[in-house]
């Protein structure tokens, strides 16, 4: 991790001192803010001309910590965030949990326009197309933040190419969680520049199955318990999972990811990853 030198402090000569705060170690400019909730928001940034990643990958991304009490010096805090942007768009976005005493995201979430944030370009993770064998459905299964990778893939024309269904689940305590996923998913629909390059009408291959498990929505319970009783497959018009057509993604929190794991192992899917592809992959989604 980098150390930075500390800012000249009261007792440094300001007349010869450097005037400016030194530059931020991989500074990006913020150039969106969204707020969703009180516990969710986006942001986008710029990108480095250099920085190539496979949509569904994650970065290093952070701000600078407050300085030591004694020694003033100030390093970076930084946190595994997914890319939620496609890896063809020229800026970078973000999805995240605002926890208020978070060490990172208690700061993070009062980024405005023209801010910088530190980001570390080296773009790893497995929820990525390589990691799966071909099939003909792929499933997308996500908790609250845990949508950001799929936001990255749904925008990416490869998910397309390579399957004839996509499905993407997405359980969120309350209703307002949602709209991240859902405004994303409608803007698909109109997006000359997809469906110029994807092809026409691409995002019907799109079932999106959004569920909350503490307010009252359309759909209610967690999408293991719907999956269980098969009220998902139902809902949804499909087989339960099997490993001839189906391949998944999971990313969400650890109890989410342990019980989709072994609801897969069940059904005969095998884990995969970068260096194996196989049925399924998981990640988990990267707290505070
Ligand atoms: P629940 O409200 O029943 O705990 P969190 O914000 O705690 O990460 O949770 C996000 C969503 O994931 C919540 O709707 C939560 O449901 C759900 N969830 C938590 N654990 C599991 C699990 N093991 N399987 C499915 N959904 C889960």
């Amino acid at each position: 991790m980098t150390e930075m030198t500390p800012v000249p402090n009261s007792t440094t000569d300001t007349a010869t001192a450097p005037k400016a705060v030194p530059a931020l170690p991989d500074a990006q400019t913020v150039t969106d803010v969204k707020h969703y909730t009180d516990r969710l928001f986006s942001f986008r940034c710029t990108r480095p001309a250099s920085m190539r990643f496979r949509s569904g990958e994650f970065v290093m991304i952070g701000l600078m910590g407050d300085p030591h009490p004694e020694t003033g010096k100030v390093k970076p805090l930084l946190r595994a965030y997914s890319i939620a942007s496609p890896s063809w768009d020229e800026e970078l976005e973000f999805y995240s949990i605002k926890v208020q005493d978070g060490p990172l995201t208690s700061k993070l979430q009062h980024i405005n326009v023209g801010d910088e944030i530190i980001l570390r370009p080296k773009p790893v993770g497995t929820l990525v197309h390589d990691a799966l064998l071909p099939g003909k459905r792929i499933w997308f299964f996500a908790t609250g933040t845990g949508f950001a990778p799929f936001a990255s893939l749904l925008r990416e024309p490869q998910t397309y190419e390579d399957y004839d269904e996509v499905i993407i689940t997405h359980t969120c305590r309350e209703a307002g969680e949602l709209t991240y996923g859902r405004d994303l998913i409608e803007a698909l629909k109109t997006d000359e520049l997809l469906n110029e390059v994807i092809g026409e009408g691409f995002w019907k291959k799109i079932k999106y199955y959004p569920t909350t498990t503490r307010e009252e929505s359309p759909k209610m319970g967690r999408i293991t318990d719907l999956m269980k009783s098969g009220e998902a497959f139902e809902d949804l018009g499909v087989p339960p999972l099997n490993p001839a057509s189906d391949r998944a993604m999971i990313c969400g929190n650890m109890a989410f990811n342990l019980e989709l794991k072994d609801m897969f192992e069940e059904y005969g899917l095998v884990e995969g990853a970068n260096s194996n592809p196989q049925h399924y992959v998981v990640e988990k989604a990267f707290l505070d």
